[in-house]
């Protein structure tokens, strides 16, 4: 089998293929004008800080952030990069923060090591049945001394979208700082800072925003001041001994990925082109149908998907019989199909759903580019794997 067969399921960790002009973008680019932005004077230098300056408003006005000050846009490597800079900017000892048992590890491992080594306290709000967290359950869990809530905008396992604008009117009428995780619906659903009521937003590049690995940042509304974590060259004022205290230097540390912001800029242009809604309801068409067939099979267990309403592509399910990895590994080679399997670096959502024990789930995470056939193939391929696991059980009874 060639890997142009491939059945690529994966884009919940990253998109790909990118689209053909982000490639040429990239690599046209850095053949160009691969010089470093914001450091030195000439025409070349200043044509590179061009497309850096040029992308934070764009995004700026992607993610409906405050277009007067672009500068709150910073970069960094991911989101996992971005969160902790939010997370070790913002709490300090004594400080508490509220998040949800829905959070990937880039939010659970940085508060976990604020709560063990900094005198920080955490509360993580479960999810019900359906994947969503619950306004009120995070109301309740506000304190006094309660300083930020984080969300995961949508669950990279369960694809569910969290209810983020009621979460920020409430963080906003308790005084209460509010950030959200959108590393899965950046690109993928409309997001809008000021209307939600969301404060700090993280982002990443390699994934519906269709550009590279090693970009991503957060978009900071006016009047929110984060810690400056990290120090280092910022290509200004070099005689002065610390760090810049204005944005984005105050967030940005060295050289920027330039490449990436390359990658980025493209993909905010093919994303005009084909239109944010047109890209979620392909995917969501597909997600359906894949849901669909899959409830057809016996055996097969899904996991929040009875309704499709506020959410993404991503499905999530087990084989009654087999071990997550197990499916994952027969989908790989023997129908060239690929998933993600186990705990996808979100611990607690298996925890909840007592899936830690089989040691995970099997993720179909849909892309602009997956097609009817490739859906058609995933559902082929497990009801052959499910026949098999009711056999394989027959003959141990
Ligand atoms: N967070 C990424 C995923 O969900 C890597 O797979």
């Amino acid at each position: 089998m060639f890997v142009e067969d491939l059945i690529y399921l994966d884009n919940a960790a990253t998109s790909w293929p990118k689209p053909d002009n982000v490639y040429k973008y990239m690599i046209d680019f850095y053949r160009d004008c691969g010089v470093n932005p914001g450091r030195s004077g000439f025409d070349k230098a200043i044509e590179a800080g061009n497309i850096l300056e040029n992308l934070r408003l764009r995004l700026t006005r992607f993610f409906g952030g405050d277009e007067d000050t672009p500068q709150r846009l910073c970069f960094g490597y991911n989101a996992t990069d971005a969160l902790n800079i939010i997370l070790q900017g913002t709490l300090n000892s004594g400080d508490h923060v509220v998040t949800t048992n829905v959070e990937h590890n880039s939010v659970i491992r940085p508060i976990n090591h604020l709560v063990r080594d900094n005198g920080v306290e955490a509360t993580f709000v479960p999810f019900d049945k359906n994947g969503f967290v619950d306004p009120d359950d995070i109301a309740k869990e506000i304190k006094t001394n309660t300083k930020l809530v984080i969300v995961n905008h949508a669950s990279n396992v369960l694809g569910t979208v969290q209810p983020v604008k009621e979460i920020g009117k409430i963080c906003k009428e308790k005084g209460v700082l509010f950030a959200i995780d959108a590393s899965q619906t950046a690109g993928m659903i409309p997001i809008n800072m000021k209307d939600m009521n969301v404060d700090v937003l993280a982002f990443t590049g390699h994934k519906s925003l269709m550009g590279s690995t090693g970009i991503g940042g957060l978009c900071v509304r006016k009047n929110i001041e984060i810690k400056t974590v990290r120090s280092g060259g910022t290509g200004v004022r070099s005689a002065y001994p610390y760090h810049l205290n204005e944005y984005p230097y105050r967030l940005e540390y060295g050289t920027p990925n330039m490449v990436g912001v390359a990658s980025l800029w493209a993909g905010q242009e093919w994303m005009d082109n084909r239109g944010l809604e047109n890209i979620y309801a392909h995917e969501m068409k597909l997600a359906k149908k894949l849901v669909a067939g899959f409830k057809e099979i016996e055996g097969v267990t899904i996991y929040c998907c009875d309704s499709m309403e506020n959410h993404l592509a991503t499905v999530t399910m087990n084989v009654d019989g087999y071990e997550a990895g197990d499916v994952g590994i027969m989908l790989d080679v023997e129908f060239n199909i690929a998933t993600r399997t186990g705990l996808h670096c979100a611990p607690l959502v298996h925890k909840q759903l007592d899936l830690v024990k089989i040691h995970g789930a099997v993720r179909f995470a849909i892309g602009p580019f997956n097609t009817e056939a490739h859906i058609d193939k995933a559902i082929e391929g497990i009801t052959e794997i499910a026949k098999r696991a009711k056999k394989k059980k027959q003959l141990t009874v």
